[in-house]
């Protein structure tokens, strides 16, 4: 479903959305966008107001980094993945399938 429009998150930006109910921290990574569960897996900080760092997400709770890829642990204190959620660009519509 649709959740933002391409000139809703600049480059190395990350912003908060709503899919369905669910949060979705929607990052710009160079023009390529991605989206992770709004979750933090260490202590369910708010992910999607953390910083970009380069394919890194920080949470800004304890500093955890999880690649916006893979939602794979690049840092602690997380040692489990955040879930990704797979990416469709429409033109201007950034849409994300929240299955
Ligand atoms: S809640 Fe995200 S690092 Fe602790």
């Amino acid at each position: 479903m649709k959740v933002a429009t391409r000139s809703d998150v600049s480059e190395g930006e990350v912003r908060v959305f709503s899919a369905d109910g669910v949060g979705i921290a929607l990052a710009n990574v160079g023009g390529e966008f991605y989206a992770l569960a709004d979750v933090c897996t260490h202590d369910g900080g708010p992910l999607g107001e953390g910083a970009l760092w380069g394919e890194d997400i920080e949470c800004p709770r304890h500093g955890a980094r999880f690649d916006v890829k893979t939602g794979r642990v690049r840092a602690l204190p997380a040692v489990l993945p955040v879930r990704t959620y797979p990416v469709q660009l429409n033109g201007d519509e950034v849409l994300v399938d929240v299955g």
